[in-house]
């Protein structure tokens, strides 16, 4: 069969076996960021951008992608080291195996929805499988980032001792009174739990909550994560679909 593509700006030709999967193909054009975990469309590895939509490549035939353009980590390193570095902060890259997917997964996220909420995080990247990190690492990392972006960068606590909402707020912008008052009244809470008997300790570390992304399948076959076409047309950003 013969094949034609624009990998990575480039474009390509070349002859392959009919039932040949978008995957092997791109790890024949040397594109070794995308990574084989399930070949069955369920961890999100394989994540590369097709006509800038989110597909798993283990599961998208060849013959479904002539003429499209497809994208690789290798193509967008540029756009991925905006937020690369905050995912290594936070050790969100323990083995490094799920990570291609993982950030192929979060540029088409972040291209869709300029500002995710966290619910709006944890469902699009609920796709992407990571052995290692339990996903918070991964979420902190994100929110961290949006706040740095926002310009909330004076202090920003990449140790993320606190992050999501509570990480926006402490980097807001306080007039006088109302810092002076945020101080009276945090020295009137540390007075009150001094003089308390039971202080629940800890109670107030600020926690994502079900940030467990659904391991895999819906009952489909199919990821909650990357959308999967090879025509665009029937795409579900955020969704697995068929391939
Ligand atoms: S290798 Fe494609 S989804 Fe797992
Ligand atoms: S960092 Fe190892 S699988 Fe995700």
């Amino acid at each position: 069969m013969f094949i034609s593509l624009t990998l990575n700006g480039k474009m390509i030709a070349d002859l392959a076996d009919a039932d040949m999967t978008l995957y092997a193909f791109l790890r024949k054009h040397h594109c070794y960021s995308v990574k084989c975990g399930c070949e069955t469309s369920n961890c999100g590895l394989c994540t590369v951008l097709l006509n800038d939509k989110p597909v798993l490549s283990c599961s998208v035939p060849l013959g479904r992608v002539s003429g499209c353009r497809v994208d690789t980590l290798e193509g967008l390193e540029e756009e991925a080291g905006e937020f690369i570095g905050f995912l290594a902060e936070q050790g969100a890259d323990q083995c490094g195996f799920c990570n291609p997917g993982y950030v192929m997964n979060i540029i088409a996220m972040l291209r869709e929805i300029p500002d995710p909420s966290d619910e709006e995080i944890r469902q699009y990247l609920s796709g992407n499988l990571c052995r290692c990190t339990g996903y918070e690492s991964q979420t902190r990392a994100l929110r961290n980032f949006l706040n740095a972006r926002k310009g909330k960068t004076e202090g920003l606590d990449l140790d993320a001792k606190v992050y999501g909402e509570e990480l926006g707020k402490r980097f807001s912008v306080l007039s006088e009174d109302e810092l002076l008052r945020s101080i009276s009244e945090r020295a009137g809470n540390a007075a009150g739990s001094a003089g308390a008997e039971n202080p629940t300790a800890g109670a107030g570390t600020p926690m994502m909550g079900g940030g467990t992304p659904a391991s895999s399948a819906d009952g489909s076959g199919t990821t909650a994560g990357p959308a999967v076409c090879a025509d665009s047309s029937d795409s579900t950003s955020g969704k697995g679909a068929d391939a």
